[in-house]
């Protein structure tokens, strides 16, 4: 994260305005027991309707788990668990989990959604408007943690695909008022979005 964050501040010209985030990986590691059910000791889940949360990105780690905590994004399975936790205790769950290697994920599509998924995820699709899913998530799918931008590479292919249904239908809408998740899914079919989530879960 750190290298990223130096070389983003640095690409950009705004060296000094930049802070290092206030999580503490080993403080964060005590306090995820009851999390390890759905989503793995080490972060990487075994079930394809609960994400891992290894590597994903201390900041947007973080936001995630303050809307789900204050019900901006539901999630049933997670009801009452967060209630107990102060804000820096998110911020030390998100650097304990963010600190943990994603396992390689393995694509499970044929050749022909891969490609698909592939031309989507670096092309998008100028005639709907469709971003590249590179631009912010990167092209080898790690994502950019200081922007907010969640790692994609390796997570459960059915996860990415219920999600960017959410954000298309309306029911996943913590993206915020930048709607930015919400304006790309809607500019996916179903097609797509069975394409690019089985590209995404085998992305090394
Ligand atoms: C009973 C299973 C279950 C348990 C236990 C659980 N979660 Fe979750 N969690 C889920 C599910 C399911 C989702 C995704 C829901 C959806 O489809 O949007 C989720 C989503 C998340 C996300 C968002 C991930 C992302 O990629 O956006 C975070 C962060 C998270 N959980 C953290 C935790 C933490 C921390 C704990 C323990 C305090 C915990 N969860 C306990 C089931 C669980
Ligand atoms: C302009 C930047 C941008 C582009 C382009 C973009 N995303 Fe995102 N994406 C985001 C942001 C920001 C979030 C986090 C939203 C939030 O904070 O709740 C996100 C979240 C996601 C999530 C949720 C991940 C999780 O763990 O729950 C998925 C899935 C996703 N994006 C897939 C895609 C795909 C597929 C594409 C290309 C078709 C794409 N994104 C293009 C910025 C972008």
């Amino acid at each position: 994260m750190n290298k990223l964050l130096v070389s983003l501040v640095l690409s950009l010209g705004v060296a000094g305005t930049a802070q290092a985030l206030p999580g503490d990986a080993e403080a964060g590691k005590d306090k995820v027991a009851m999390c390890a059910a759905c989503h793995g000791a080490d972060g990487n889940s075994m079930l394809p309707n609960f994400p891992s949360l290894a590597g994903l990105g201390q900041k947007y780690l973080q936001k995630q788990m303050l809307d789900i905590k204050e019900a901006r994004r539901p999630v049933v399975e997670m009801t009452g668990m967060l209630d107990a936790l102060s804000v820096q205790d998110l911020w030390d769950i998100a650097a304990f989990y963010d600190s943990q290697t994603p396992k390689p994920g393995v694509a499970n599509a044929d050749a022909e959604v891969l490609a698909r998924g592939e031309a989507i995820f670096r092309g998008g699709n100028l005639e709907t408007g469709l971003p590249a899913c590179t631009g912010c998530h990167s092209p080898t799918g790690k994502g950019n943690d200081p922007a907010g931008y969640p790692r994609l590479a390796g997570q459960h292919g059915a996860y990415i695909a219920k999600q960017l249904t959410d954000f298309r239908e309306g029911d996943r809408t913590n993206d915020g008022d930048t709607m930015t998740m919400r304006t790309t899914a809607s500019r996916l079919s179903n097609k797509d979005i069975e394409a690019v989530s089985a590209y995404i879960q085998g992305l090394r």
